[in-house]
């Protein structure tokens, strides 16, 4: 197994898209940034100097981070952020994984530009469970918003209100030819008659669960979030932020153009809907001159149908670690409401419906990050005041979740709100979306594990009939969860790794409103089950 070392230099750059300039946190001046190849069993040791003028932090998406937790970057989670002209050197291994996940900035909403592919070839020797494909590529999807995120994002918090939505959806940073200005750096993926490509997909959009499709080809989807699943052919794929997928598709059409094309997935009753595509072009290498490309079919914004047939096709390719008796069984609601405006609080800093402001949680606690110090460092050190440990197993009263609410409901509690896993503890946790305010999609991530989902519904999960529709046998693995409209997903992991786990809503306006909780897992007994001791150079607060 090899070691890379990598130099990330978070730097303004100035970026065109939808014919204006503007200044953009990149790294080293690239959007999306570098992309990092390496093998399963490998090492990375990756150097990230601040030279913009915010906190920075990188999060490595789903990589397992066995003991090293302190590389895991989200802010005041694991580490304090990187201060402008400070670095900091991430040093972590893959253990297991194969396939696509990805990094990103976890700092306010800089991950907007700050980010890129991690992709994973099989450990040194090994081979895919398929045919080696003839080649590869990656198409990473992404936002574009015309203002500077960082200010979007602030005028919201503000506000109480939401944040504008983006300007255009992107792949590989780039719009396609569908918006204006965009036509010529509308991003080709080469393909060559009669060959198969591996195409890894993946979902970086800030805000947006995405559909996609390429004109005419099926989709083989032979794996998702760097685990394989059982190969399944389809035409259109769905991907929550944070997810990734990764399809083999054939070069068994007339040599041609054909689209490759993301839109908008959301169901949200009400919320604004920004309908536009984002195209790339798959170009046959013996396509005549000239040729225009072939249009394909996108599903609508909402259609749920689609979007569920295709979330429930995972299977693992095998026999499952899926821990088939739990010793944690925790259920957590997640979803949006709407705080009433403190009575002598200015009216511009209300602006939700009804002079309110927009508010998210889980089990009713909207998450609150600390300041001083990491919850890690918190944690390791046993510094007092920084978060308690009652974070509530289950909501503290049960109610008709995907029904109509009480207004009383509408006021979560803020906290710094822990749960405590033994280390080893099976757990289970049922995932319950609500429809207090409005109900919505919550592609939800848990940092630091690949959980198995053994069950995903609509309306309120009800433990007595629900428990029947478990698949124990071949349950995929993830690392985020598309949470259905009004629905509930129910997901399984054993607590191996210690450490502080956040587990949130990977829409970023969520997170911002407190659609997040943690689980600290205790250190074990033993050397191997103990976090390593915290790098020289973690940042301080
Ligand atoms: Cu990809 Cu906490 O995030």
């Amino acid at each position: 197994a090899k070691t890379h070392y990598h130099d990330f230099v978070v730097q303004e750059t100035k970026v065109t898209r939808l014919c204006k300039t503007r200044t953009s946190i990149t790294v080293n001046g690239q959007l999306p940034g570098p992309t990092l190849e390496i093998n399963n069993g490998d090492s990375l040791v990756i150097k990230v100097v601040n030279k913009a003028k915010y906190n920075v932090t990188i999060h490595w998406h789903g990589v397992r981070q066995m003991r090293t937790a302190w590389a895991d970057g989200p802010e005041f989670i694991t580490q304090c952020p990187i201060r402008p002209g400070g670095s900091y050197t991430y040093r972590f291994m893959i253990t297991g994984q194969e396939g696509t996940l990805w990094w990103h900035a976890h700092s306010s909403w800089l991950r907007a530009t700050v980010y890129g592919a991690i992709i994973i070839h099989p450990k040194e020797g090994g081979s895919y469970p398929f045919a080696k494909p003839n080649r590869e590529s990656v198409v990473v999807l992404g936002e574009w918003w015309n203002a500077n995120p960082i200010d979007v994002i602030r005028q919201a918090t503000q506000t109480g209100g939401a944040p504008n939505v983006s300007d255009a959806y992107t792949i590989n940073g780039q719009p396609g030819d569908l918006y204006k200005c965009s036509k010529k750096d509308t991003v080709v993926v080469p393909l060559g008659s009669g060959e198969t490509s591996l195409i890894r997909v993946i979902n970086a959009a800030l805000n947006q669960q995405l559909f996609f499709t390429i004109a005419n080809h099926k989709l083989t989807v032979v794996g998702a979030d760097a685990s394989y699943v059982k190969p399944f052919t389809t035409s259109v794929l769905m991907l929550g932020p944070g997810q990734t997928t990764d399809v083999l598709i054939k070069g068994d059409q007339s040599p041609g153009q054909y689209y490759i094309a993301a839109r908008a997935y959301a169901s949200a009753q009400g919320a604004p809907f920004d309908n536009t595509t984002t195209t790339a072009i798959l170009n046959y290498q013996t396509a005549p001159n000239g040729s225009n490309p072939i249009m394909p079919n996108l599903p609508a914004f909402n259609d749920t149908k689609t979007a569920t047939a295709f979330t429930t096709s995972f299977r693992s390719p095998g026999k499952t670690l899926v821990p088939t008796t739990i010793d944690e069984n925790l259920f957590i609601t997640a979803g949006l409401g709407i705080n009433q405006c403190p009575p002598n609080a200015k009216n511009s800093t209300c602006q939700a419906p009804n002079r309110t402001r927009f508010t998210a949680s889980m089990n009713n606690v909207s998450f609150v990050l600390p300041s001083n110090y990491s919850l890690l460092q918190a944690h390791h050190q046993g510094i007092p005041g920084v978060f308690t440990t009652d974070f509530p197993a289950r909501p503290p009263v049960s109610f008709d979740y995907t029904g109509n609410v009480s207004r009383s409901l509408w006021q979560p509690i803020r906290g710094t709100k822990v749960y405590k896993l033994k280390y080893g503890a099976r757990v289970q946790v049922v995932l319950q979306g609500t429809s207090i305010f409005t109900a919505e999609n919550h592609p939800i991530h848990l940092h630091g594990y690949d959980f198995y989902i053994v069950a995903e519904g609509f309306g309120n999960f009800n433990p007595k009939t629900d428990t029947a529709k478990f698949n124990l046998v071949d349950p995929p693995l993830r690392n985020t969860v598309s949470l259905p409209v009004k629905g509930w997903a129910v997901i399984r992991f054993v607590a191996d790794n210690p450490g502080t786990w956040i587990m949130h809503c990977h829409l970023d306006v969520h997170i911002g409103w407190g659609l997040a909780m943690v689980f600290v897992v205790d250190n074990g007994v033993g050397q191997l089950e103990t976090l390593e001791r915290p790098p020289e150079d973690l940042p301080v607060c």
